[in-house]
């Protein structure tokens, strides 16, 4: 792993967040703000833990893992961590030992979640951000203070704006990614099954599934039209592997799709992932402050219509695809969403800091970042073409049927489809690909 000096970008990250959380209680009449790390959870009627994830709100303070631990913030004062470690022998014990975050805040250690709010003395009105209200009512937070929209909007809104240490957290695990991406390839090449290619991108992390950002999408072949396919079949020597995986780093994710092609690949199929590499560096290339994200969403619909026409997948150029609405078959997600502690980002349709939201066009209804790019903003680019058989069903008895090649359509569909997704941070005049830095 990179020698990433972190104290002074995270301090600076720090001090920004806590001038957010000042105007946000400012703003909304709070004297002070809880975040609570979070509360272990069962799956129904089970004693199986599910794997516990920290709130994001609790993340982008700090990379504390495990629950119950409170953050304190007030206006003037130094922030307060009580960290609960339980004298529990079910559990390996956290020790943080002397890490880099810890000179920003006074710090207090309990046993029990119990002791932990006792241990607080917090006076006037006080928010909470967390996911169990009833320990929060319990403790005196009134109701309406529990998850208050207008704290949340505010604190959303600065976290679309990564800071400098954000920028390399989320630098660093499109670093680990990338090695993985690139053990998986091998694999792949040497005619591995979904579920080996999968098991060598976990070996070169070094880490469990539970770790990663989300699910690795690994698939071969006509699995690659799956948009979200998570199953690991153990058949081999795929044509086409759609490899979208991820890794995290100090609590923030990259996500990162690459389609790899066996070298006897239909060389009509390598052509379309080879132009849709070509368009996503372009789609990428524009990018900068003041370009409305639904703008770029649109380009890369016609960018993906002329492609399909000029490889005679459909006869009408990209223009007029759009408007016929065939390129939302063969492309029927968003271009991407901002990304951060989540994968998928707070924020992405916010107008400003108060929660109001910019709606998406209305041909493209879940478009999940409406947004115009900005300084700071950190974003996937993920245009894909993918056949899929529930979309390309309807059209094929349509009007519009004469509009789209069939044979061709029938000679690809088994190989699935092809996405490419990099991370991408706006810059004050351009942007920076975080991504292909590294694959
Ligand atoms: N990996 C999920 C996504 O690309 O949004
Ligand atoms: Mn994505
Ligand atoms: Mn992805």
């Amino acid at each position: 792993m990179a020698d990433i000096a972190l104290p002074q970008p995270y301090a600076e990250h720090i001090s920004l967040l806590r001038k957010a959380v000042d105007e946000a209680l400012a703003r909304t009449g709070f004297d002070g703000l809880l975040i609570h790390a979070g509360t272990p959870r069962t799956y129904y009627e089970d004693d199986q833990e599910i794997p516990f994830r920290s709130n994001p709100s609790f993340a982008h303070f700090l990379p504390l893992s495990g629950p119950h631990h409170l953050l304190y913030l007030a206006a003037g004062k130094r922030p307060l961590l009580i960290q609960v470690e339980p004298e529990d022998y079910w559990y390996e014990h956290t020790d943080v030992g002397d890490t880099f975050w810890k000179e920003e805040y006074e710090i207090r250690e309990t046993s029990t979640p119990e002791d932990a709010w006792k241990t607080l003395h917090f006076v006037g009105r006080i928010a909470y951000i967390g996911d169990n209200p009833q320990e929060a009512y319990a403790h005196g937070i009134e109701k309406d203070a529990v998850n208050p929209d207008g704290v949340l909007s505010h604190l959303y809104w600065r976290r679309s704006f990564k800071t400098p240490y954000e920028i390399l957290c989320i630098d660093e695990a499109n670093h680990i990614a990338s090695h993985g991406h690139e053990r998986a390839r091998d694999a792949f090449f040497a005619g591995a099954s979904e579920l080996e290619i999968h098991e060598a991108y976990l070996e070169q992390l070094g880490i469990i599934e539970s770790k990663l950002p989300y699910g690795t999408i690994v698939a071969l072949n006509e699995k690659s039209a799956i948009l979200h396919y998570q199953n690991k079949r153990l058949i081999e020597d795929g044509k086409v592997l759609l490899l979208d995986a991820g890794a995290s780093y100090m609590g923030y994710a990259s996500d990162i799709t690459r389609t790899f092609l066996a070298e006897d690949c239909d060389v009509l199929f390598a052509g379309l992932v080879g132009g849709v590499d070509t368009l996503q560096r372009e789609l990428c290339d524009v990018v900068k402050p003041g370009i409305p994200f639904p703008t770029l969403h649109h380009a890369a619909h016609v960018k993906i219509g002329d492609l399909l026409h000029s490889l005679d997948i459909i006869h009408v150029g990209g223009e007029e695809a759009v408007k016929e609405g065939l390129t939302r078959i063969f492309f029927p997600h968003g271009l991407g969403h901002f990304l951060g502690i989540q994968v998928h980002d707070v924020g992405g349709n916010q107008k400003g800091p108060e929660g109001d939201i910019v709606l998406p066009p209305s041909e493209h209804p879940k478009l999940r970042l409406t947004r115009t790019a900005a300084e700071g903003n950190v974003f996937t680019v993920e245009p894909g073409i993918y056949f899929i058989p529930i979309l390309l069903k309807k059209i094929r008895t349509d009007a519009k049927k004469d509009l789209l090649n069939w044979n061709l359509i029938d000679r690809l569909a088994p190989l699935g489809g092809v996405r490419i997704e990099d991370n991408i941070a706006v810059t004050k005049e351009g942007n920076e690909n975080l991504t292909r830095r590294y694959i």
